[in-house]
């Protein structure tokens, strides 16, 4: 394809966004299936086959407080009802709350809620991304942390979630999986984005993968999301006229890289979080869903209208897959 402009790639996505951002502001009870097949090569339902189906759970935000725990219980228990149940439960990161800035005892105690919670409510197999929550200590001055410690930064993540890596990929069901870590430092914060040396290996991955399965790319920063434009307030009436910037840590700062190499190496669906809102942008085959947060609000209740939930993704044999989003039906604690 040409070189991607990102205002012509936004401009693609904003056209599709409409029914997606219309249920995030209107009733938390409706089920948006949301249809990942290419516009220009229609699905054929009667001929495609469901080889596997997937959750993704993401931003978590697992605490003591607020009842966390009981809803990240609740929102296993109500996945694992499904008919039929998930095969794989994608996690995107941000699963506890938080460690970028807290401190060792915290950072050790979050760890023990979530692996209790995790392990005496869930017998799915699990895959984890890290998101910026799961980092610890990299805000040094406020966690109180040398960064000598054993578990600093993203060892923290890959200890917990037992990753081989804080990035890596698998196969399964004829589907290729690649897990990204788009969460690099900034100062004491944090923005998004692929190394080098994760980039070198990600064109590699993909060209050596089996060949012809199609890609899903599971990312906690959004590559691509309309959310990143539409969160928090309202524009200023008095920035018309002005370019539209979009904060580095809110969406990939190298969106436009990665989806001229997805376009062309048969990546079907990218899944994130981070921004605890769902939308749904695609454009030369590629698919990018932002899911809402198990959390909703960071557990304070609906976020902007998007309810407490989480993603269910059936993958087919024919590289299409299909997506909603299910609330699980939280109600908020103080
Ligand atoms: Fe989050």
């Amino acid at each position: 394809m040409t070189p991607l402009h990102r205002r012509s790639f936004l401009a693609a996505a904003t056209s599709l966004l409409a029914a997606p951002l219309a249920f995030a502001s209107g009733s938390p009870k409706i089920l948006l299936p949301l249809q990942g097949t290419p516009t220009s090569t229609p699905a054929q339902p009667a001929a495609r086959r469901r080889v596997l189906r997937c959750a993704h759970l993401t931003d978590i935000h697992v605490q003591p407080e607020r009842g966390a725990d009981a809803g990240l219980t609740q929102c296993l228990k109500h996945i694992a009802q499904q008919q039929p149940a998930p095969d794989l439960m994608l996690v995107g990161g941000d699963t506890v709350m938080d460690v970028f800035e807290a401190k060792a005892s915290r950072a050790a105690e979050l760890r023990r809620l979530f692996s209790d919670t995790w392990s005496a409510n869930c017998a799915i197999p699990v895959r984890h991304a890290i998101g910026n929550h799961d980092i610890f200590g990299w805000h040094r001055s406020k966690s109180g942390t040398t960064g000598q410690e054993p578990d600093w930064g993203k060892k923290y993540a890959t200890e917990l979630f037992a990753l081989p890596g804080r990035y890596y990929s698998f196969d399964q069901a004829g589907w290729h999986f690649v897990i990204l870590d788009g969460v690099q430092p900034k100062g004491d914060s944090y923005c998004a984005y692929i190394d080098d040396e994760q980039l070198d290996w990600l064109k590699k991955d993909l060209s050596n993968r089996p060949k012809g399965s199609p890609v899903l790319v599971l990312s906690h920063i959004p590559i691509l999301s309309l959310t990143a434009i539409t969160y928090g307030k309202p524009r200023a009436i008095e920035k018309r006229g002005q370019d539209t910037s979009i904060n580095a840590a809110s969406m990939h700062t190298d969106g436009d890289t990665l989806h001229e190499l997805f376009s062309k190496e048969g990546v079907k669906l990218c899944l994130s979080g981070h921004q605890h809102l769902l939308d749904h942008c695609s454009t030369d085959g590629v698919a990018y869903i932002c899911d809402g947060a198990v959390s909703g609000a960071w557990w304070k209740g609906i976020h902007q209208g998007v309810p407490e939930g989480y993603g269910l993704i059936d993958l087919f044999d024919d590289g299409t897959f299909e997506h909603r989003y299910v609330p699980y039906g939280w109600t908020v604690r103080s």
